[in-house]
């Protein structure tokens, strides 16, 4: 039987960087889904509801009904290590970050992190997430197994690190040959779930050997259909140390590209600190990029140029970068996102902001056939925000002339905690 859910649309039909009326709002709204999941149609309520006279209705009344948040960079093995104290990049790594990774060698503590973090990114809003997955492969098997079980989309790999360093746990360097079964044997079980697909993930430059390298580049032409993920240009210190490493390269770019790693499955987070030669690179190889709002303020990263990227075509993500970021929710690094360009002279408005966090989210992971608007034949993927939770927002929102100045108002002022309900492919997945 399909489905009639109702309350107040709001989405992107078109990119808003390219076209002013790329927004759509529609008050006492519908969205028609058929027995599948796919969307039929979506509009007025008063022109849907005649046409579907055998569905059955969800009715959200006032609260709005908005696309799926897309989480474009997260650390699975960080889901306890958000706010740890101190230091920029380098430091916090070694000093906070790499410890907290090993303790996901143990079985039973990564299967119920698994089930906590994608149980959370659904609470959210997230229905897609672009996750960095454990070095222990049990942990990942955990991964995709709750991500399948409880309806995330879910684009993940092991995160790749076999060069040894000063501060480096031993427990979390895999060898080329282990990282190359283990992925073989996750990209074998993404194929039969259409919700699961593989990244592979060298952590970033430092982190692999050259081996490590060749294996991705091998993978990545073996599997066509899977992504490959990483870090560039975050932090000046990282930047130093990577060039002097590699000192044959012209830029850090350059090192990804050597191992023919720059593609058009690529996401690179962060991309901060990026030189005009880069930037055209990647959008001559159709690369994305991720931005990582929260994270980039917590740790002093920089100002992300979004204009820059924005000017040469690249595909933009948004992402939590959980644990340096210190929000799970996309939609509170949205407005994290809009101060980090007010900084630059750039106010974004409300259309951009949710572009980036939906149908340019998508677009950046090419998923956007699947989920990222609520156009007929799309995946019924979205959440419900219903602002009435608190007396406030309620009231402040009543001061608004219109339903744009509200969605900008709600995009500062919302978070999980207006959540009511999550739903992936029609099915809800969180708020029974
Ligand atoms: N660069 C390499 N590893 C990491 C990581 O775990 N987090 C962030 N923010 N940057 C990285
Ligand atoms: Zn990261």
């Amino acid at each position: 039987m399909s489905t009639v859910f109702l309350g107040s649309i709001a989405h992107l039909t078109a990119n808003p960087f390219e076209n002013p009326n790329a927004l759509e709002i529609i008050e006492e709204g519908a969205l028609w889904v058929d027995e599948n999941g796919k969307i039929i149609e979506y509009g007025k309520r008063s022109d849907i509801l005649p046409k579907a006279l055998e569905a059955s209705i969800e009715d959200f009344k006032n609260a709005w009904i908005i696309p799926g948040l897309i989480d474009g960079h997260i650390h699975f093995p960080q889901y306890f290590a958000t706010a740890a104290y101190g230091g920029q990049l380098l430091d916090w790594l070694v000093q906070s970050i790499l410890p907290a990774e090993t303790a996901l060698a143990n079985p039973t503590f990564a299967h119920d992190a698994a089930h906590r973090f994608v149980k959370h990114l659904l609470s959210c809003g997230t229905t897609t997430a672009l996750v960095f997955g454990s070095q222990f492969h049990h942990a990942n098997v955990s991964l995709f197994n709750a991500a399948k079980e409880y309806g995330l989309r879910l684009i993940a790999g092991a995160t790749l690190m076999d060069s040894p360093g000063e501060g480096i746990p031993d427990s979390l360097l895999q060898t080329p040959q282990q990282a190359l079964a283990d992925a073989e044997s996750l990209i074998s079980f993404c194929s039969n779930e259409p919700l699961l697909h593989y990244a592979i993930t060298p952590r970033y430059a430092l982190s692999c050997s050259d081996g490590m390298m060749q294996v991705c580049r091998g993978l990545l032409h073996d599997h066509p259909e899977t992504y490959l993920q990483t870090h560039i240009n975050e932090n000046d210190g990282e930047i130093q140390a990577v060039m002097g490493h590699f000192k044959q390269h012209r830029d850090y770019l350059d090192v990804y590209d050597h191992y023919g790693l720059v593609t058009e499955r690529t996401v690179l987070a962060h991309s901060i600190h990026t030189t005009d030669r880069e930037l055209a690179r990647i959008a001559q190889a159709g690369c994305a990029v991720c931005h990582c709002p929260s994270s980039n303020l917590y740790l002093g990263s920089g100002l992300f140029p979004l204009t820059r990227h924005i000017d040469k075509g690249i595909n933009i993500v948004l992402g939590t970068d959980i644990g340096a970021g210190t929000s799970f929710s996309i939609w509170r690094n949205l407005s994290d996102a809009y101060k980090i360009q007010q900084l630059q002279r750039l106010s974004l408005d409300a259309a951009h902001l949710l572009y980036l966090a939906t149908l340019g989210g998508a677009k950046a992971l090419r998923l956007d056939h699947e989920t990222g608007n609520f156009a007929t034949g799309k995946s019924a993927d979205f959440f419900v925000l219903n602002p009435l939770k608190d007396n406030y927002l309620g009231e402040r929102l009543s001061h608004c002339d219109s339903l744009k100045q509200q969605l900008f108002c709600l995009l500062h002022l919302a978070s999980e905690r207006h959540i009511e309900a999550t739903v992936v492919g029609g099915r809800r997945v969180y708020g029974m």
